[in-house]
C-alpha cells in the first residue's frame, strides 16, 4: 500500500517554570484540531509538543523549591504531560529538552553548523546581573535588572557565535520563494523588514549558566536556550536519524506572535547552516488577553483550563477558543462570553438539534432512523445548502480560519432549526401520507446532523462521537474521510444509539462562580475552601448546582429538609422537554407527582418500582408547565453532571425518613 502523505506539526515546547494556562492551551488545542482535521483528510499526521527545561529561570525556580534542577523539571514535565492527557490533548511525541536523544540532536546540529563554517569563538559583551547570575537581554549600561531591580554590570564572556549575518540574503530569498512560509500575511512584513535592517551574529553558548546542554569538549559552555529549544522539533522526529522517520521538515510550526522571530529567522538560519531542510510554514497566532493585557503568572491574571473543562467540558473550551477569536489576532478572554457561547451555540444549537431529532425519531419511528421517501422542494433546498457548506468549511479549515469554519457549520444548524419550525413534524398525524412526510423531514434532519457532526469533529471530538453513535452510524466519526463527505450517505433504517447528555444548559452566574472557585482552589490549594467537582445539571430549570463555596450549616438547618424513601409508580416523558421525566412517587403518606431531569439517562419503564430518596417538603413548582411536588436525589457525575439516582442496597420501607 502506498504510504499516506505525511503532515508534521508542532506546538512550541513550554517553559517549565509554571503550569499551562489558557494561552498555552490555545496553541495546543489548535494543534490538536489541525491534527484531527488532517487525519480526516487522509494524512499520516504527527503532532509534537514538549517542555523547555533549561536556562536560568529553571535554575532559580528549582532553587526556590529547594530541589535539584533535574528533579524540579521532571516534576513539571509530568504535570504538563498529565494535564494535556486529562484535557485530551496528548501529542504523538512529547520532547523534554533534558532527554538524551534531544541532547544528542542539539550537539549534532551545532557540529554541522561548525563544520560548515558558521560558528566561531568570540566575546560577548552585555549587561549582567551579578545577583541573578544572568545577562539581561537588551539592557544598556546603567540599566537595572528587570527581575531584582538592582544595577547591572557590563561583562564580557567568551561565547560561540553563530554567523547569522551570513543569512540575510538566503533568508530574504527563501521568504520570497516560499510566500506561505510566514503566516498570517500581516506578520510577514514585520519579519522581512527586521531581516532587511541587518542581522547581527548571535551568541549561541553561555558560560554564565550552569543548567544547560554542554557543548562537547568545551565545558563550561552550555547552549543558549533558543538554540537548544528550537532543535526539539527535529529531535522529536528522529534527530540525526530524521530521514528514517520521514517526517522532517515540519509542515507547520504553530507559535504565539511573541516568538515568531525565533522561528522565522534564527531557526531556518540554523538549519540552512547545517544544510538541513527548512520547515514549510510558521503560523503565529495572537494572544488571549485578560483585561487587555497578556496573561502571565507574574501578573496573577491567568485563566486555567481545568476548571472550565470540569464545568463545561473540554469541547466547550475548544469551541470557544476557536470560535470567538479570529485565528492570528488577539482576543479578550471572558467567562461571560464563554458561558454565553456555550448556552447559545452548544446547548441550544448542536445539543438541542441532536436531542430533538433523536426524540422525534424515537417517538414516531420507535427509534429506527426512517428511510427517505418522496421529497419536497424544501428538503432539497436544505440538502443543497448543507452540501455547499461542506466545501466552504473544508476550505476554511485548510486556511486555519477556524472561526469562519465554525460559523459556516452553525449556519447549517440554524437552517435545520428553521426547517423544523416550518415543517412542524410534531403536528403531523399517523396517516400513511403524514408518516411518509415525517420520515422525509426526520431523514433530512438526521442527514444534516451527520454532516455537521463529521465537519465539527476536529473541534468537538467528544460530543460529535456521542452524536455519531446516537445516530447509529457505522464506524467512528474520526474515520470519516472529509474528502468524500456528501449529502445522501446517511445509513438509514438503523436503530438509534443511546441518548447521552451533550451540553446541558447552565446558569451563567452559577457556572462562572463555580469555575472561579475551582480556579482559586487550584491556584491556592491551602487557602481556598474545597469546591465540589462541578457539574452542569440536566434539570430543565437550568443548572441546579450546589453553591460553589460551601458554608457549614448546623444540624437544625439540615433538619429542615425532609427526605423520605419513595417508590416510583409511573414514569413518562414530557412532550417538548427532552430532559424531563414526569414521575408519580409513593412517599408513604401520599402519591406525589415529581419531575426529574433524568430523561437522557433513564428509560421511563426501567424506573417503575424503583425506590429512591425524595425531598418531600420542597415548595411545589412548575417545570415546563408541569407541576413538580418534591425532588428526587441524584449524584451528579463527571464533567457533564450525569445524574445517578441515589438508592438503597437493603430493603427499606416506603415513607421511611432519611436522617
Ligand atoms: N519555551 C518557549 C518556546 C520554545 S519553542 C522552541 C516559550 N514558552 S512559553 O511557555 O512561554 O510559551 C509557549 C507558547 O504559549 C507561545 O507560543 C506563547 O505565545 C503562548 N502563549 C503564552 N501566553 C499566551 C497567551 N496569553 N495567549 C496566547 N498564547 C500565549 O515561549
Amino acid at each position: 500500500m502506498p504510504r499516506k502523505e505525511k503532515f508534521y506539526l508542532t506546538t512550541p515546547i513550554y517553559y517549565t517554570n509554571g503550569l499551562p494556562h489558557i494561552g498555552h492551551t490555545y496553541t495546543t488545542v489548535v494543534a490538536d484540531v489541525v491534527r484531527r482535521y488532517k487525519r480526516m483528510r487522509g494524512y499520516e499526521v504527527v503532532m509534537t509538543t514538549g517542555t523547555d527545561e533549561h536556562g536560568v529561570n529553571v535554575e532559580r525556580a528549582a532553587k526556590k523549591a529547594g530541589v535539584p534542577e533535574s528533579e524540579f523539571v521532571a516534576r513539571m514535565a509530568t504535570a504538563w504531560r498529565e494535564l494535556w492527557n486529562e484535557l485530551g490533548l496528548s501529542a504523538d511525541e512529547f520532547v523534554r529538552t533534558t532527554d538524551l536523544k534531544h541532547v544528542r540532536t542539539v550537539q549534532w546540529l551545532f557540529k554541522l553548523c561548525k563544520e560548515n563554517g558558521y560558528v566561531y569563538k568570540g566575546h560577548y559583551t552585555g549587561q549582567y546581573c551579578i545577583y541573578d547570575n544572568a545577562f539581561v537581554n537588551d539592557a544598556k549600561p546603567g540599566d537595572n535588572c528587570p527581575d531584582c531591580g538592582r544595577p547591572t554590570e557590563t561583562v564580557t564572556e567568551e561565547n560561540y557565535f553563530f554567523k547569522l549575518s551570513a543569512f540575510q540574503k538566503p533568508l530574504l530569498d527563501f521568504y520570497q520563494k516560499n510566500p506561505a512560509f510566514i503566516q498570517p500575511e500581516t506578520r510577514k512584513n514585520e519579519i522581512i523588514s527586521f531581516v532587511e535592517s541587518g542581522l547581527k551574529d548571535l551568541s549561541i553558548t553561555r558560560t554564565t549558566i550552569r543548567w544547560g546542554i554542554p557543548v562537547p569538549g568545551e565545558e563550561p559552555h552550555v547552549f543558549y536556550v533558543w538554540f537548544d529549544a528550537l532543535t526539539a522539533y527535529l529531535s522529536a522526529v528522529g534527530g540525526p536519524e530524521y530521514e528514517q522517520r520521514g517526517m522532517w521538515p515540519a509542515d507547520v510550526h504553530l507559535v504565539g506572535k511573541d516568538i515568531i522571530r525565533f522561528h522565522t529567522v534564527y531557526w531556518p538560519a540554523f538549519l540552512m547552516a547545517a544544510m538541513l531542510p527548512v520547515p514549510k510554514q510558521v503560523w503565529a497566532h495572537g494572544w488571549f488577553l485578560m483585561d487587555a493585557s497578556k496573561m502571565s503568572k507574574s501578573k496573577g491574571n491567568v485563566v486555567l483550563p481545568r476548571p472550565i473543562a470540569n464545568m463545561l467540558g473540554m469541547d466547550a473550551l475548544r469551541y470557544f477558543l476557536l470560535r470567538d477569536v479570529v485565528f492570528g489576532q488577539d482576543g479578550n478572554f471572558s467567562y461571560d462570553a464563554l458561558v454565553t457561547r456555550y448556552n447559545s451555540d452548544l446547548a441550544n444549537g448542536l445539543g438541542n438539534l441532536a436531542s430533538r431529532t433523536a426524540a422525534m425519531i424515537e417517538r414516531n419511528f420507535a427509534g429506527r432512523l426512517p428511510k427517505l421517501g418522496p421529497r419536497q422542494p424544501q428538503d432539497d433546498a436544505l440538502a443543497n445548502e448543507t452540501q455547499s457548506a461542506i466545501g466552504e468549511v473544508l476550505e476554511r479549515y485548510e486556511n486555519m480560519e477556524f472561526a469562519r469554519a465554525l460559523e459556516a457549520i452553525w449556519a447549517v444548524i440554524g437552517a435545520a432549526d428553521k426547517y423544523l419550525t416550518t415543517e412542524q413534524p410534531w403536528a403531523l398525524g399517523d396517516s400513511e401520507a403524514d408518516t411518509q412526510r415525517k420520515a422525509a423531514i426526520l431523514w433530512t434532519t438526521a442527514e444534516l446532523l451527520r454532516i455537521v457532526t463529521a465537519l465539527a469533529h476536529p473541534v468537538l471530538p467528544e460530543s460529535t462521537t456521542k452524536v455519531w453513535s446516537l445516530l447509529g452510524q457505522p464506524g467512528a466519526v474520526s474515520g470519516i474521510e472529509l474528502e468524500g463527505l456528501r449529502w445522501g450517505q446517511l445509513a438509514a433504517d438503523v436503530q438509534l444509539g443511546k441518548a447521552q447528555a451533550l451540553f446541558p444548559r447552565v446558569d451563567k452566574t452559577e457556572a462562572i462562580e463555580r469555575i472561579e472557585a475551582m480556579a482559586n482552589e487550584e491556584q491556592n490549594p491551602q487557602a481556598a475552601p474545597a469546591a465540589a467537582p462541578a457539574a452542569a445539571t440536566s434539570s430543565s430549570s437550568g443548572a441546579a448546582a450546589a453553591p460553589a463555596v460551601s458554608e457549614k450549616i448546623g444540624i437544625e438547618d439540615f433538619a429542615k429538609v425532609e427526605m423520605r424513601v419513595g417508590q416510583i409508580k409511573t414514569a413518562e416523558r414530557i412532550v417538548g422537554a427532552d430532559k424531563l421525566l414526569k414521575l408519580t412517587v409513593d412517599i408513604g403518606t401520599e402519591i406525589r407527582q415529581i419531575c426529574a431531569g433524568i430523561a437522557q439517562y433513564y428509560e421511563p419503564e426501567a424506573l417503575v418500582g424503583r425506590k429512591v430518596a425524595v425531598v418531600t417538603n420542597l415548595a411545589p413548582r412548575k417545570l415546563r408547565g408541569v407541576e413538580s411536588n418534591g425532588m428526587i436525589i441524584a449524584a451528579s457525575v463527571g464533567p457533564e453532571g450525569r445524574p445517578v439516582l441515589a438508592g438503597f442496597s437493603e430493603d427499606v420501607e416506603v415513607g421511611a425518613r432519611l436522617k
